[in-house]
């Protein structure tokens, strides 16, 4: 590979171990990817920030860094917490993982890592640029960043995105490059997409069935920030889909030549209702989890306007999760009242996946996230089902 002086410099290890280390690291993804060169990125999104999830091996990470005061030379952003930062209590989360949680975004912050703590940097004023290279890590964010706003970014594992974050480069392959970014079949969906889940299903269907390609799919009549999340994230979590198009919504759908798309498949009627059917609620529910990707402004208000007039009418717990930035915002800030006297409560920082709690304290759970269904299906203690967010409300408030 193509190294630079200075970055050859780095890499001998004259600004530092910590630094040669983080650059030793993509360099050796960007070799075992076939990389010519690295190039520089514009901003990093870091993955692996729950305790649950990164657990106390994280700590040595920290203290090799910390040896030589190592700082980011991009802005960075971290995904999720495991509980809401100021309500963890609240949440029933226990002191030693609180301690250990605040520790670890303590220790992000040292190095100059905003601690936005969502998976959607796109919904508080970090869309990224079209064209532009990132080093993301949120799966269901790279899909966005790439598919939705047409920026370049591969899906970067929490220790990759973090050596870009300090280092300001990655390897160039992969999605980085505009050959690797063409689609590779065509999808005509012929069911009818209304709910946010109705595209998670899409997502979730396509990922389940064609994982790893890049698909482009016609027919689709409209397409918001919110349905393109769920869609993105679906798809990234069923079959690590990193990327995809749309006719007619995403960036640089005209130049997309169909007779290179030698394959078709249809999503039809008959295979939403499958996916829905199989996920369909079976138990009595005792949680009903929204925000996954995390709820943004418009969502919380859907939410507000169809419970506003009604009472909740069950004992089940209705957990939203959100950004920190979005929670305070001044127009959600009394919605979010007004929810919770309704016994709905708003978390942020966090979410029904990396949270303990979730698991911890529930055996039937019903979202409209199919992403979320993915991942906390692998509990087999837990039962999870999947249906639109107005027949969830539906069912629990009267
Ligand atoms: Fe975000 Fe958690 Fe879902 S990180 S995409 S809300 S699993």
């Amino acid at each position: 590979m193509y190294l630079t002086k200075e970055q050859e410099r780095i890499l001998e290890g004259e600004e530092g171990e910590a630094l040669s280390k983080m650059l030793q690291l993509i360099v050796k993804i960007g070799e075992v990817n076939g990389a010519e060169k690295l190039i520089s990125v514009n901003s990093a999104q870091i993955a692996g920030v729950s305790y649950l999830t990164v657990g106390d091996a994280i700590f040595s990470f920290f203290d090799m860094i910390n040896k030589d005061n190592l700082k980011v030379k991009i802005p960075s952003w971290l995904n999720p917490a495991g509980m809401d930062m100021s309500r963890y209590k609240e949440m029933g989360i226990d002191s030693l993982f609180s301690k250990k949680q605040i520790q670890i975004i303590e220790e992000y912050k040292k190095l100059g890592i905003k601690d936005t703590l969502t998976c959607t940097p796109y919904l508080v004023g970090h869309e990224p640029k079209f064209g532009e290279h990132i080093a993301w890590s949120e799966s269901s964010a790279v899909s966005m960043a790439n598919s939705y706003f047409g920026a370049r970014t591969n899906r970067e594992g929490g220790p990759s995105s973090l050596a870009s974050a300090l280092t300001g480069l990655t390897a160039e392959y992969g999605l980085h490059l505009p050959e690797n970014r063409k689609p590779e079949l065509l999808i005509e969906v012929d069911a009818e997409l209304e709910s946010f889940a109705d595209f998670s299903v899409l997502g979730f269907w396509f990922g389940e069935n064609q994982g790893g390609k890049i698909p482009f799919f016609k027919g689709i009549k409209q397409l918001s920030i919110e349905k393109a999340k769920s869609l993105s994230a679906a798809m990234a979590a069923s079959g690590s889909v990193a990327m995809y198009h749309v006719e007619y919504f995403t960036p640089g759908y005209k130049k997309i030549k169909k007779e290179d798309l030698t394959e078709t498949i249809h999503f039809t009627e008959e295979e939403k209702k499958a996916i829905y059917e199989r996920f369909k609620e079976q138990n009595n529910i005792d949680l009903i989890a929204i925000g996954c990707p995390h709820a943004s402004k418009k969502e919380i208000k859907m939410i507000y306007n169809f419970v506003k007039s009604k009472q909740k009418k069950s004992d089940v717990d209705i957990m939203i999760f959100t950004s920190r930035r979005v929670l305070t915002d001044i127009e959600t800030i009394s919605i979010v009242k007004e929810l919770t006297k309704k016994g709905i409560k708003v978390y942020a920082d966090t979410c029904m996946v990396v949270s303990p709690v979730t698991r911890q304290s529930y055996r039937n759970i019903i979202t409209n996230s199919s992403k979320a269904v993915f991942y906390l299906s692998k509990d087999k203690e837990t039962n999870v089902f999947l249906d639109t967010l107005e027949n969830i409300l539906r069912r629990i408030v009267g």
